[in-house]
């Protein structure tokens, strides 16, 4: 029954209820040299200072991903992980993965209770939730090997942020009165001292100072990711954890290590797309579906149509079943991932699409490919004047994480043992069914489903993407593409547009409840379940338009775009 509850509550994250209609007309923010999106605006604002400063994108990610730990709690982090896709002005890409990596003592079974048989709910709230954070760790990879400011100039923001505080916004005030937030961060003394100011939550324009996370950032200011990894403040968590039946030691905060891979590159229709390789199960899913799209003509019926709507819907039923079998950490299975992307396989997929029929998600398995060849969260997307683009997607995973703060040091740790498959073969938190490619193993990845994605066109930079939302981060960032790219919107146009999310199973369609009531009578008489939900996610996406730079922050949330 928890674990219900908690997946019904992760959906609510992700896909909000219907009330009012959230779509915006706006225009899309233009600069010329630099532009920053991201989901709170004092941190937009330290990632734009740095830039204008001499900084590059890299820089201005740093600082905004420390900011953004400050000013976002919910999501943005030091006690979490994510992903930075890194394009340069020379045309190289790389990619950084700095997601949470299971503790040594981690296990397949180890939220199985012995006695029911049943996953438990420690793999989303309390202590036993949190896999190794990552984000100290990857900023000063990118910072070390992609950054020009020195480190202390970029962490000097977010450290008098928390110190000298900011005022509350209208949302992140109502995001503490939640229920399911003030049940979480309530369970935890230190949480409840700090986030809901023991029992009265901050109003919208008071002013929220974190002293004890301006120490802990301070510490990583003058000494550097060893702070948090092997310092003063590793011991304090480690302790913590000690005392609070945790599973993190202090020799699991030593290994930890940021991973540089290849990012996974493709085309669509002549352009260039760069994208998120395993461990995030995002940019195989991005390029199959747009695979299966191609050569359709879906794009002919219009944007936002039912037979539209219909061939995404199906691309995405498609992919997300193979996702619950093929994909996981590239370092401890074999991601098919050439089968994935074959041309023959997608094809043989494709024509498995019924042009006026929802396939149904029972009949549907994942596809038999060929032999295997010898893989609440927060988005920001930056640009600089030199053309570097860096796209990053960090997360706590559940809204405010797994509720913990670790005792004196202000940060909330991640719930990201759930984004494993806790229980194989069961849903987790996300209801996304999960196999035994993502069980859990000592030093592991969770799978992901973080997608941050650069699109080129001709050979240059033309637009940078990606999303928070669990799942629905990966249909996010394909229709937001698509919205670009076969229907001509501009990129507030794109980000603007009602979105759908199918992730195969469970077999329904969620739907905004900006898209008109004929269109959805036409989806359910294609046989789709469709299920109505305010609001789905938050782009943040910047396109190159000529010598324009196109900012697009999602007007669903209180994200800001700002250039010089
Ligand atoms: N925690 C959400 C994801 O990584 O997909």
């Amino acid at each position: 029954m928890r674990r219900l509850l908690s997946i019904l509550l992760a959906l609510a994250t992700a896909l909000s209820p219907v009330g009012t209609p959230v779509l915006s007309a706006r225009q899309p923010v233009h600069a010329k040299h630099g532009m920053v999106v991201s989901r709170e605006t004092h941190a937009t604002d330290a990632g734009v200072a740095v830039l204008e400063s001499g900084g590059n994108a890299i820089d201005a990610a740093v600082t905004v991903a420390l900011a953004l730990g400050v000013t976002h709690p919910a999501a943005g982090n030091i006690g979490g992980g994510g992903f930075m896709l890194i394009r340069l002005a020379n045309g190289t890409s790389t990619f950084i993965d700095f997601r949470e990596r299971a503790p040594a003592s981690a296990s397949r079974n180890m939220y199985i209770d012995p006695a029911t048989g049943k996953a438990t709910n420690e793999s989303v709230v309390g202590y036993r939730a949190s896999g190794i954070p990552g984000t100290v760790r990857g900023m000063e990879l990118a910072h070390s090997k992609y950054g020009k400011k020195p480190w202390k100039e970029l962490v000097e923001p977010a450290v008098k942020l928390a110190a000298e505080g900011f005022p509350v916004s209208y949302g992140y005030a109502q995001s503490l009165q939640g229920k399911g937030t003030m049940d979480r961060l309530s369970k935890f003394p230190e949480s409840k001292r700090i986030f809901l100011r023991d029992g009265k939550p901050y109003e919208m324009g008071e002013i929220f100072k974190q002293p004890d996370l301006a120490r802990t950032l301070a510490r990583i200011r003058d000494n550097g990711a060893k702070d948090f990894y092997e310092g003063e403040t590793a011991r304090l968590f480690a302790a913590d954890m000690a005392a609070h039946g945790g599973d993190i030691t202090l020799d699991d905060l030593r290994g930890y290590k940021a991973i540089e891979r290849k990012p996974v590159e493709g085309s669509y229709k002549g352009y260039g797309v760069i994208t998120s390789p395993p461990p995030s199960s995002g940019g195989i899913g991005i390029l199959q579906m747009m695979g299966m799209l191609e050569g359709t003509n879906y794009e002919k019926a219009g944007a936002g149509s039912a037979t539209a709507l219909h061939y995404e819907a199906e691309v995405m039923r498609r992919y997300f079943a193979d996702r619950s079998e093929y994909l996981g950490d590239p370092d401890f299975f074999k991601v098919p991932m050439t089968a994935l992307l074959n041309p023959k396989y997608i094809a043989s997929r494709r024509e498995s699409i019924d042009p006026a029929k929802a396939t149904p998600s029972e009949s549907l398995r994942p596809g038999v490919l060929a032999p295997y060849e010898s893989n609440e969260t927060t988005h920001y997307s930056i640009v600089d004047s030199e053309g570097n683009a860096v796209s990053v997607t960090y997360t706590l995973n559940a809204f405010f994480g797994s509720g913990v703060t670790p005792t004196g040091l202000g940060f909330l740790l991640n719930d990201e043992m759930d984004d494993f498959a806790a229980d194989p073969g069961h849903p987790n938190m996300f209801g996304l069914l999960q196999g035994e490619s993502n069980a859990i193993a000592p030093h592991k990845t969770p799978l992901s489903s973080m997608s941050p994605t650069i699109i080129t066109k001709d050979g240059k930079l033309y637009l940078v993407v990606g999303a928070p939302g669990g799942p629905t981060i990966i249909n996010q960032v394909f229709e937001t593409i698509l919205n670009v790219l076969d229907f001509g919107m501009n990129m507030q146009q794109a980000v603007d547009q009602p979105r759908i999310h199918h992730q195969w199973m469970p077999d329904s369609l969620s739907v905004e409840s900006t898209v008109s009531p004929d269109t959805i009578e036409l989806l359910k008489q294609k046989g789709h379940v469709v299920r109505l939900t305010n609001s789905i996610g938050d782009i943040a996406a910047i396109r190159l338009d000529g010598q324009w730079l196109e900012g697009a922050a999602d007007g669903r949330t209180e994200a800001t775009a700002k250039g010089y």
